[in-house]
């Protein structure tokens, strides 16, 4: 078997190559991945030493070097995570996101078409259903809750989900789609929530909590998030929706509270400032469909994740300061000579 993962340089698609290295050790991984600021290619230097590894720079909208890449090796999976992930830098520039998200989803669809990949799967989003109320517990995003996007991030991630569906319809392309909640875990870029809160508080730097923190995000250990794909993947049925997360609702501040707690630093770093335009109040998932049809739930808590990933992060310096400095861009410029 050989799968293309793309955007594996990234935090949720290197997670999923980890998992697929370990779980398939004789199947080859290929990850193509454009290295964007998001990309990070020490993230990978572990899936390096594997001989069934394979990393291609490139880019999704790429059509060319997307259909020679395909060429040479002949897919029997394309899994595709590389996106534009961030709400915020939407909010300033969606430009970008149209591109990749949709049109590089275009591209993608298209070479599996053409060259009659015999699966694809599309990695979404919760946020293309919107935001739940704060006062209405007993309400969770289902597949048949209407798309209804805030951000041009969502908004995006929403049309590849179309264009997605409408392949499948039209042309009878093998698909899949799986929309998650909120990721954490190792290899997370800090510019999300919850690594940037760690890395912050560890400099004693102020925490910005937009708003009043009340927002609440339905958190997934990554881990929980692979093995859902790897599941749907199996047993999922062609041209399905599938909601992945559950059960793990926080509030952002309860979210800093307890890493600040964790780290033994003081609430005094909290910071309240002005809050995200179109800030979705609420997701919650209802993860009824993916475990009736692949037995499939959340394995991870809240309480266990978040000191795992807490540890990893005290654990990894080297990994984040890389960032922080700005230093991990020059292994990626030197890499793309
Ligand atoms: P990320 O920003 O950490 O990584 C994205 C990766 O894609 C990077 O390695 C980047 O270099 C690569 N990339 C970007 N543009 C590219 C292009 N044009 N061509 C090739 N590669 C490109 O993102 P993430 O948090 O790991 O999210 C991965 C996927 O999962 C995304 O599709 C995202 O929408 C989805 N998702 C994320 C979450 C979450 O909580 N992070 C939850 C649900 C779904
Ligand atoms: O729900 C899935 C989505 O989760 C993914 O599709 C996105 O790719 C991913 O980035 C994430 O989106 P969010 O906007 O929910 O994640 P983020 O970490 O940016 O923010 C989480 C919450 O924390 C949100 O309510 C905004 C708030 N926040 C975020 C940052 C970065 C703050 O209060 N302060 C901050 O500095």
């Amino acid at each position: 078997m050989k799968r293309l993962v793309t955007g594996g340089a990234g935090f949720i698609g290197s997670n999923y190559i980890y998992y697929l290295l370990d779980k398939y050790p004789e199947d080859q991984v290929v990850c193509l991945d454009a290295l964007t600021y998001a990309g990070n290619i020490h993230t990978l230097q572990d899936a390096f030493g594997r001989h069934n590894f394979t990393f291609a720079l490139g880019d999704i909208t790429d059509r060319d070097f997307v259909e020679m890449l395909f060429d040479e090796h002949s897919f029997d999976e394309v899994i595709n995570f590389a996106a534009e992930s961030h709400v915020d830098r939407s909010i300033e520039d969606p430009s970008v996101f149209l591109k990749t998200n949709v049109l590089g989803t275009q591209v993608l669809l298209d070479t599996c078409r053409k060259k009659g990949v015999p699966r694809y799967h599309q990695v979404s989003t919760d946020e293309v259903y919107g935001e739940l109320p704060l006062d209405r517990p007993d309400l969770f995003f289902t597949e048949e809750t209407p798309i209804r996007t805030s951000s041009p991030y969502s908004a995006s991630k929403a049309s590849a989900d179309l264009l997605v569906q409408a392949y499948h319809r039209t042309y009878g392309l093998p698909v899949t789609i799986s929309r998650c909640s909120n990721n954490y875990g190792p290899y997370q870029f800090p510019e999300k929530l919850i690594p940037l809160m760690i890395t912050r508080a560890l400099a004693d730097q102020p925490l910005p909590v937009y708003g009043k923190g009340e927002n609440v995000r339905d958190w997934i250990y990554v881990e929980d998030h692979c093995s859902a794909i790897d599941g749907i993947l199996r047993l999922g049925t062609l041209g399905e929706v599938y909601n992945v997360g559950g059960h793990n609702e926080k509030t952002n501040i309860h979210i800093v509270r307890t890493i600040l707690g964790e780290l033994g630093k003081p609430e005094s770093l909290i910071s309240y400032v002005p809050d995200r335009l179109g800030h979705d109040l609420r997701y919650a998932i209802d993860p009824g469909k993916i475990h009736q049809a692949i037995g499939w739930l959340p394995t991870v808590f809240f309480e266990e994740g978040i000191r795992k990933t807490i540890k990893w992060y005290l654990d990894h310096p080297d990994w984040w300061e890389n960032i922080l400095s700005g230093d991990y861009r020059q292994a990626q410029e030197l890499f793309s000579r």
